[in-house]
């Protein structure tokens, strides 16, 4: 599964502004979702056939890792694919994640249950981002997880098997730390509780349950019972954190009203509506049809503090492009772990908004942005994040007025290829690739 459009592939995407953002669309699967889908039905006995998995790089190499464990991936047609578990043995090649943090850290729980060797790895930006997190808690429950900067770094080196379940409460609200450890928690014996500090999204307790698991959730507490899964069929919904960016297109633009179709409805991702409303939005998520509606409106600063974080993790960066053309001055803090991200997110989240013409000052745990600002044409460096990159696309075609350069486009092909196809439908800008 490679990047479906060649605007994807490309290393540098030039995108004209300030046009109209209008009509409707369907977003790529669900990427935190899919990722899921694949490894769940990888550790099931029988067959699961996956309709609407994300077809970003991320997951396509999650679907190869576990191939490696002898599992076998087959196309099912239309879209779909056929996944036959369980596991056979330890993987026989190094899993390469390439740049997806899910993938190596939920990966890393399934092969802490795996009796055998496994090596993790990525690209340089993962290779970066911390793995102590995980390594730390599969460690206690009986794995030898090691890797460089005496394991906190991949690649990493799991040698799995004979667990023992642990309750366990990470300092960081991570659905990625949870995850692991609930997949570790199915081969373990006795039973593995993970105690949230705040409450995160809730994809690994819903799904572990329709692939048969015994599963409770107790408020902040999530318990698993050890168990085998039944390959079971699911249909992956679009990804919320990819609809925010046309949210936020529609609301930048002097003309703005798109409709984003089949969103994923429930708990933990759609908190950016909630936001964008609090910033006096007209937007509106229907929950009985997953339809997001959203209009060119004026916006206010907004306060967001620890609390907010979780639900709106991954579209922080679109929230404060958002925020830049709002009155008022927005406040973000709590948002440490920003800096683990696949770019340090409030640095560049701060440097894009500084190329647009932004005055933003970076804190530890966020960053300060004064509103009102009428944004300019910038040149961005996506420090290889498609999140930054998607945004200063959605700012350079529907609010900055001239020529905006997006360097490091290529990172988009992670999770929504085809998005430059989508912005030129949606906006009319004429994107083009630059040598
Ligand atoms: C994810 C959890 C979040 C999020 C990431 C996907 C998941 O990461 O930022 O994009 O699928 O569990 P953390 O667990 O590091 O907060």
């Amino acid at each position: 599964m490679t990047a479906a459009s060649p605007l994807d592939a490309a290393s540098s995407l030039r995108v004209s502004g300030a046009g109209p953002a209008r009509g409707s669309l369907h977003v790529p699967g669900d990427k935190s979702i899919s990722h899921r889908a694949v490894l769940m039905a990888a550790m099931a006995h029988g067959s699961s056939v996956i309709t609407g998995l994300s077809r970003g790089h991320d997951v396509a190499h999650t679907l190869r890792a576990i191939e490696h464990f002898g599992v076998v991936v087959t196309d099912a047609g239309e879209g779909r694919v056929r996944v036959e578990g369980p596991i056979q043995h330890e993987p026989v090649a190094v899993l390469d994640h390439g740049n997806a943090g899910t993938g190596i850290r939920l990966t890393a729980g399934v092969c802490a249950g795996v009796d055998g060797l496994s090596v993790l790895t990525g690209d340089q930006y993962l290779c970066r981002r911390p793995m102590e997190r995980i390594a730390a808690p599969l460690r206690m429950m009986g794995a030898a997880v090691d890797g460089r900067e005496r394991g906190n770094l991949a690649p990493l080196v799991i040698r799995g098997g004979s667990l023992q379940g642990i309750t366990y409460a990470p300092k960081e609200a991570s659905a990625q730390v949870k995850s692991a450890l609930l997949l570790a928690g199915l081969s373990a014996k006795g039973k593995t509780t993970v105690e949230e500090v705040h409450p995160t999204r809730r994809h690994t307790e819903e799904m572990l349950t329709e692939f048969g698991a015994r599963v409770n959730v107790d408020g902040r507490r999530v318990t698993v019972e050890p168990g085998e899964l039944t390959g079971t069929d699911l249909a992956v919904p679009g990804d919320p954190s990819q609809a925010a960016f046309w949210a936020v297109a529609a609301l930048l633009a002097d003309e703005g009203e798109i409709v984003v179709e089949d969103l994923y409805p429930g708990f933990g991702r759609s908190d950016f509506v909630g936001v964008l409303e609090r910033m006096g939005a007209d937007i509106d998520f229907d929950l009985s049809t997953s339809t997001l509606t959203v209009r060119s409106s004026r916006l206010r600063a907004v306060e967001l503090t620890a609390e907010d974080i979780p639900g709106i993790v991954d579209e922080v960066p679109v929230l404060a492009m958002a925020a830049a053309v709002a009155e008022g001055t927005t406040v973000i803090s709590g948002a440490g772990d920003l800096r683990a991200k696949e770019s340090d997110r409030i640095a560049s989240t701060a440097a894009m908004l500084r190329e647009f013409g932004v005055e933003v000052a970076e804190t530890a745990d966020g960053m300060v942005i004064e509103g009102g600002a009428r944004l300019r044409p910038a040149r961005v460096d996506s420090h290889g994040d498609h999140r930054i990159a998607m945004t200063a696309a959605v700012a350079g075609a529907c609010a900055a007025e001239g020529t905006t350069v997006i360097e490091g486009w290529d990172s988009v092909a992670t999770s929504y290829p085809r998005f430059a196809e989508d912005l030129m439908r949606l906006t009319g800008t004429a994107a083009e690739v630059v040598a």
